[in-house]
């Protein structure tokens, strides 16, 4: 069975919608770990809610990046997938390095466009028509590792970071399970900059 850690900082609806798809049968993984940079935060709530592990590594409560990601690599240990779900902290190359390939996440825009911890706003004050998510490889820049799945979601006239965040955050919890899925089942192939999906070439 695969193991999945899952690193947040916040809300998780990301990780409620892994976990959602792996107890109704669709994805064939299992959550060892859910760890967070943040004391009290809904993440850790709805892991302990389905029963998983879950841990606080506080970074307030570390001296420099290096020891912070030391505690985490040593919560990781024996994880195939690392899956970062809504966490706002860029990880060092050494960390990335550690992880090639087996390290995942999600950003609520179409990347290349609107890199960044501000995507809606970003989207919003630029004027685009269309935006969405991207699930991709990490790699040591930002958001600019090879990408798996996105999803389009229309931008309105109307729309604001909160009603925009919630219509893309709804195809983000479909693509993401759908590309940790990919995953597991050994269809995910990187090539440089390309991710070949393999059961779309057969
Ligand atoms: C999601 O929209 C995710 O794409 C975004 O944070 C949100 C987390 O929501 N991630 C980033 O912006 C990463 N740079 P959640 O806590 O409800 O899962």
């Amino acid at each position: 069975m695969t193991k999945l850690g899952v690193l947040c900082s916040g809300r998780g609806t990301d990780l409620q919608s892994i976990i959602d798809a792996i107890q109704r049968g669709e994805l064939d993984a299992e959550i060892s770990i859910v760890l967070t940079d943040k004391p009290n935060v809904m993440a850790l709530e709805r892991a302990a809610k389905a029963g998983i592990k879950n841990i606080c590594v506080d970074r307030k409560q570390f001296a420099s990046r290096a020891d912070f990601e030391a505690e985490l690599l040593k919560n990781l240990y024996g994880v195939d997938l690392v899956v970062l779900a809504g966490f706002m902290r860029i990880l060092s190359p050494e960390f990335v390095r550690r992880y090639e390939g087996r390290l995942m996440n999600i950003h609520p825009s179409l990347l290349p466009a609107f890199p960044g911890a501000h995507a809606h706003r970003d989207v919003l004050a630029y004027g685009v028509k269309i935006s969405g998510c991207t699930v991709h490889f990490v790699d040591e820049g930002t958001d600019s590792g090879p990408i798996i799945l996105q999803a389009a979601v229309e931008v309105r006239d109307d729309d604001t970071e909160e009603t925009l965040s919630a219509r893309v955050l709804e195809q983000e919890h479909i693509i993401y399970p759908k590309a940790i899925k990919l995953f597991v089942e050994g269809k995910l192939k990187i090539e440089g900059r390309h991710v070949k999906i393999l059961e779309a070439l057969q």
